[in-house]
């Protein structure tokens, strides 16, 4: 990739192409429960290169607020969240959920010349997700299958990742990798072990891609040998600009990722785990509990994984000989992480000689590409219509003559209203 579309892509921060193109999607911001309480303690966070708060006000409504005071700059987070509002702890100005300033004690004439960034907010599948674009241009909340879920049917966790978004977001796309440095994990990971997958994953290690584009992102059609008169198709989609849906591994719990910038060198990549028609059991939730699957163990009170870059990801060499981890490091998500911020905290796209196997990342990048320089030109991005969300990631097993675009179109057209397929 040239060195302007890298640039393009990887920069987020106000005011920028991608960071404007993004900000025109609902993006997840922090866990429900991270701000459980109304009136209870405020959350620093940042996303998209901007520090904000987040908050639960006196009526329960969650909020999102600039970090800080329009005074002179002090933190929120050291405010006291009382009454409706944020109210700065140096000389007590008050903010609303809408940033709006409602109380200077000194100089109530000011108040209204006072007010702060603010960001609208909702709550779909435990995340609370912010709309950081332009006022009229607000779209429909997110429709992917998992955030209209009941609880009982979901997992999320989000994890620290110490590199920039899209090398993370590319491993979600490309699910080639899954052969390598995930090829003994399955076997042994209670979220994934037993199935079939398993067997046609590890026996071959040469997918084979078919990609669509659809409204609302990529389809990705990845063909391996199945039994003698079948091919195994793993169908994956990529819903722009930043969802990623996982192939399902038999009766196992699907999965999917979002991955969203903190700033040029961090994102925050989150991992879902559901079941569409049934809840979670206890034993499911406890092992997502422990970092198992696609969750992570952190280190305490953060949401930094335990395994991270400093301790070159807890890598056991013996392990790796012993053919127990590919690389050495366990968990799927250190697995890939390890290897994504091991490329930096940008990779050198210049630098890098792609493969066929790469046809999707290709395409995921133009597509984002050509939609952040339309909207320079005034031309509205794709994917804005979340019914197009409704589809579901599958495993199949198909003669060897079947066409994958036919069968999804029979059987994945609003996937979520469908029987899961997956062997
Ligand atoms: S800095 Fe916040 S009230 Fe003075
Ligand atoms: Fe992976």
């Amino acid at each position: 990739m040239n060195k302007e579309m890298s640039e393009t892509l990887v920069r987020t921060g106000p005011g920028t192409p991608m960071g404007n193109l993004m900000r025109r999607y609902w993006v997840p911001v922090l866990q429900s429960s991270e701000i459980a309480e109304p009136d209870g303690p405020q959350v620093r966070v940042q996303i998209l290169g901007e520090k904000l708060l987040a908050f639960r006000d006196t009526s329960g409504c969650a909020g999102l607020i600039n970090e800080f005071c329009s005074h002179r700059g002090v933190s929120l987070y050291f405010g006291r969240n009382e009454e409706g509002g944020i109210r700065c702890a140096y000389h007590g100005l008050k903010f609303d959920l809408s940033g709006q300033c409602v109380d200077v004690p000194s100089a109530p004439q000011v108040c209204s010349r006072m007010s702060i960034k603010a960001y609208p907010c909702i709550e779909r599948g435990g995340i609370v997700w912010a709309y950081m674009g332009p006022a009229d241009k607000k779209p429909a909340p997110p429709e992917v299958e998992w955030c209209n879920l009941p609880p009982s049917h979901v997992y999320v966790s989000r994890r620290l990742q110490e590199c920039n978004y899209l090398q993370a977001m590319e491993g979600g796309i490309d699910t080639s990798h899954v052969s390598y440095v995930h090829r003994y994990e399955v076997d042994i990971d209670p979220m994934h072990q037993g199935t079939k997958a398993n067997d046609y994953i590890k026996a071959d290690g040469n997918v084979i891609f078919d990609i669509e584009k659809t409204p609302f992102g990529l389809t990705l059609f990845g063909r391996r040998n199945g039994e003698p008169d079948s091919y195994y198709w793993r169908v994956t989609q990529w819903l722009f600009p930043w969802f990623t849906l996982i192939p399902p591994f038999g009766d196992h719990a699907l999965g999917g990722h979002v991955w969203v910038p903190i700033d040029e060198y961090h994102c925050w990549a989150w991992s879902i785990n559901f079941h569409p028609n049934k809840s979670l059991s206890a034993e499911e939730r406890r092992d997502m509990e422990r970092g198992k699957g696609i969750h992570v163990e952190y280190e305490p009170g953060t949401f930094r994984p335990k395994a991270n870059k400093d301790n070159d990801y807890l890598i056991d060499r013996v392990a790796q000989k012993d053919k127990r981890a590919y690389s050495g490091v366990f968990g799927f998500s250190m697995q890939d992480a390890s290897l994504q911020e091991s490329m930096g905290p940008i990779q050198d796209h210049e630098a890098e000689r792609l493969l066929p196997t790469d046809k999707a990342i290709v395409m995921a990048r133009r597509m984002l590409h050509e939609a952040a320089l339309g909207l320079e030109q005034g031309i509205e991005p794709l994917a804005l219509d979340a019914s197009a969300q409704r589809v579901r990631a599958a495993g199949v097993l198909l003669e060897r003559s079947a066409n994958p675009t036919d069968w999804a179109k029979e059987h994945l057209a609003d996937g979520i209203n469908q029987s899961v397929y997956s062997v």
